[in-house]
């Protein structure tokens, strides 16, 4: 067998957790999330969510790939032999994901070398939509490459495997350790020149001023316990992979508080930056907030070039400091979403750490030139979906029912966290995972198939 790769200290893994956590999710998901629930409003189902099942299950996770010692297919076979499968869904979904997300990552690249003397021009939907991806409007359009993209795609896959291809202490660990940092200095200039701005308190409003009346909507409590699961990585294996990494005796509850609130306060620093910008916008624009916010994508890649065209100053420079921190976000997410399929190949098959790593790499790099044809845009949004509104809480109902139903390992594992953590976990712990989060999924679950199918 070969020897298990193993961080380089505590501090290691914490940065390795934070780099995965604090991701794209934080910064073009996030804003949006929370103008669309109910602003201020939804802080309240987010923190609730963070704390009944957020934070319960990463702790979960963490102890299941600290005691099992496995990448999460072994973990969960050592835990019980028919729940092996489960380890590989969550290994599968990790994939899946990361072969649109590197997508994203491409054009966070290709943007922060746009931002060079803002060669997106005045219409930056015409530029993104029509000049840059150039997708068609058929779903079976397989010709017609997106070029632009498939150039920074490839650029990104060839820098993601050489860190892959290195042991963890050396390869994940160190990126982390230079664009972590890096990436929380950009953010807070983002921040402070976000709030600053002419007008930003206008978008500070509209982002904090709570509707109360959101908080009976069961669509607002779905949106906050998908963002927090995407958010901190919870339910994709990534978390076990990452904790059978750590020394036998590593404190894991503390670790896990640090990693969920430095994630939960970078992505609020991100949506204040964002909203500030987004009033200062409508102040030039003699619009209102309302009326230029955009979803997802189009926050990122059709509304920040506008703002960053309309900056009183150093546009090129806040260009780069803003598409250069969702790529360097980004990054350190890829890795934590492939090293789940790496270390179960690797336990699984015996495979050395390159070839698992060729195999992973090379099929996930296969799957995602798929999203720069024509139709890709398409095929990316059906896989999110999927896997953000099934795929990933299937897997976590199945975890809890695995370990707090069938197997009866809620104490055990309780037991194993204690034992060399800093910070007791008590019943909050227990009725959080056996009980609380698995009926959140449930419903969230029937909702989200009754949003789709009925
Ligand atoms: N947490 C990352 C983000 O916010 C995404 C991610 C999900 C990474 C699951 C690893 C595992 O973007």
């Amino acid at each position: 067998m070969a020897t298990r790769d193993q961080w380089s200290s505590r501090a290691g893994f914490i940065l390795v957790a934070m780099g995965s956590a604090i991701g794209l999710g934080n910064i073009w998901r996030y804003p949006y999330t929370v103008y669309e629930n109910g602003g201020g409003a939804f802080l309240i189902p987010y923190f609730v969510a963070l704390l009944t099942a957020g934070i319960p299950l990463l702790l979960l996770e963490y102890s299941l790939g600290h005691r099992f010692k496995g990448a999460a297919p072994l973990s969960y076979r050592r835990l019980s032999k028919k729940w092996e499968w489960v380890g590989w869904w969550q290994v599968f979904m990790a994939f899946f994901i990361v072969t649109y997300y590197t997508i994203i990552i491409g054009w966070a690249l290709s943007y922060t070398y746009f931002s060079v003397g803002t060669q997106w021009g005045d219409d930056t939907n015409a530029f993104f939509f029509g000049n840059y991806l150039n997708t068609s409007d058929s779903f079976w359009d397989f010709g017609g490459l997106q070029w632009k993209v498939l150039l920074p795609v490839i650029l990104v896959w060839i820098f993601v495997y050489f860190v892959m291809r290195q042991q963890a202490h050396k390869g994940i660990e160190r990126l982390n350790r230079f664009l972590l940092p890096a990436l929380i200095v950009m953010l807070i200039m983002i921040t402070i020149r976000g709030v600053t701005l002419e007008g930003a308190t206008e978008g500070l409003n509209v982002l904090l001023t709570p509707d109360f009346s959101a908080l009976t909507n069961p669509s607002v409590w779905v949106a906050a316990y998908g963002q927090v699961f995407f958010s901190l990585s919870v339910g994709f294996a990534t978390m076990i992979t990452y904790a059978s990494y750590l020394d036998k005796k590593t404190d894991l509850s503390n670790s896990g508080f640090i990693a969920a609130l430095s994630n939960s306060g970078f992505e609020f620093l991100a949506a204040l930056g964002i909203f500030g910008a987004l009033g200062y916008l409508a102040h030039v624009s003699g619009s209102n907030v309302n009326e230029v916010v955009a979803s997802g994508i189009g926050l990122a890649f059709v509304v920040f070039p506008q703002i960053i065209n309309t900056f009183p100053g150093l546009n090129d420079f806040f260009g780069l400091l803003f598409f250069g921190s969702l790529t360097f976000a980004g990054l350190t997410s890829a890795v934590s979403l492939l090293e789940p399929g790496v270390a179960a190949l690797r336990d699984k098959f015996n495979l050395t750490r390159t070839a698992a790593v060729n195999w992973v790499c090379g099929g996930a790099a296969l799957v995602s030139l798929l999203y720069t044809t024509g139709g890709g845009i398409m095929y990316l949004d059906v896989v999110d979906n999927f896997i953000n509104q099934y795929g990933l809480l299937f897997g976590a109902l199945a975890m809890i029912t695995a370990v707090a139903w069938v197997n009866n390992q809620l104490d055990n594992m309780q037991g194993h966290i204690n034992q060399i953590s800093d910070v007791y976990i008590g019943a909050w712990w227990k009725i959080s995972v056996k009980y609380i989060t698995p009926i959140m999924l449930l419903f969230m679950l029937t909702q989200n198939l009754a949003d789709n199918f009925m």
